[in-house]
């Protein structure tokens, strides 16, 4: 994808990966809309970086139909759709309340992408250049054993990606899948707001760089998730899977 001259909504743009994107992208030379839950946030996102921001909830179907219906009338040159919206909770199948945590997780990680392609993909074919950004993460490649559902989101992600690249090949949408390891930010308390995980702005400079010199790249992947991406390739799949679990 080209990284300049761009029209991008980034569903998931309130904190983290996909505001740390939204500011690169915006500095880039794009028009960047952010859209998310938390107003606040979204409010305080135009007033320090001027970017534009909309209210979304993925999980729910007619916040993102307003949602396309707002942003594609107010920017009908928008081009490209990053589906960065997630959470992460850790669950312990015997609790009870795991269920609530899987069931939530599986609608805002694994329905909210789906959704969002579906609402915006027809509308990107009719555009001469552009692009559909899923996240997944390293969890994809290895799950993390306390985190069961959010691992096997993520996975589900990497092959609905993977199957929509096909589908979209004779059209103009590139479809690129952006695999993180573990990032310095909220997402999951102090389970990624540590001192093992990648920093932000490490983490964005890197994509960016990537970004910018693989236009035609499949999969951004920064050299800090490729032990995990490739594991099972390489042969250290249960090493790495054991390690995650913590023996
Ligand atoms: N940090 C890591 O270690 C890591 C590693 C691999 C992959 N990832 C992935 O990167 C993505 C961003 O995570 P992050 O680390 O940047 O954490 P974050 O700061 O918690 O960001 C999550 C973003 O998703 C949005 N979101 C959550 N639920 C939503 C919903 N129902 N509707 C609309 N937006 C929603 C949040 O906005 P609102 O709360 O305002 O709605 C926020 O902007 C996620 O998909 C995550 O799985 C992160």
């Amino acid at each position: 994808m080209k990284t300049t001259g761009n029209t991008i909504l980034i569903a998931g743009g309130t904190s983290g990966i996909g505001l740390a994107l939204a500011r690169r992208l915006h500095e880039a030379g794009n028009k960047v809309i952010v859209a998310g839950r938390r107003r606040r946030l979204l409010d305080e996102i135009a007033a320090e970086h001027g970017i534009e921001g909309e209210l979304l909830d993925v999980t729910d179907e007619s916040s993102i139909r307003r949602l396309f219906e707002t942003v594609t009338a107010e920017h009908p040159q928008l081009n490209a759709v990053i589906a960065v919206a997630g959470i992460m909770r850790f669950e312990q199948v015997l609790d009870r309340d795991s269920l609530d945590i899987a069931e939530r997780t599986v609608a805002t990680n694994v329905l909210g992408p789906i959704r969002l392609v579906h609402a915006f993909a027809p509308f990107l074919t009719r555009q001469p250049d552009a692009a559909i950004l899923t996240v997944t993460s390293g969890l994809a490649y290895v799950p993390l054993a306390g985190a069961p559902t959010y691992s096997a989101t993520k996975a589900a992600v990497h092959a609905y990606t993977e199957a929509l690249r096909e589908q979209l090949r004779d059209t103009s949408v590139q479809v690129i899948e952006i695999a993180p390891p573990l990032v310095r930010t909220d997402l999951n308390g102090e389970a990624t707001n540590n001192d093992r995980a990648m920093p932000l702005d490490e983490y964005v400079d890197e994509t960016m760089r990537l970004l910018e010199s693989q236009p035609d790249a499949a999969q951004i992947l920064v050299d800090r998730v490729k032990p995990m991406r490739f594991a099972e390739a390489d042969g250290t799949y249960d090493k790495v899977f054991a390690a995650l679990a913590g023996r």
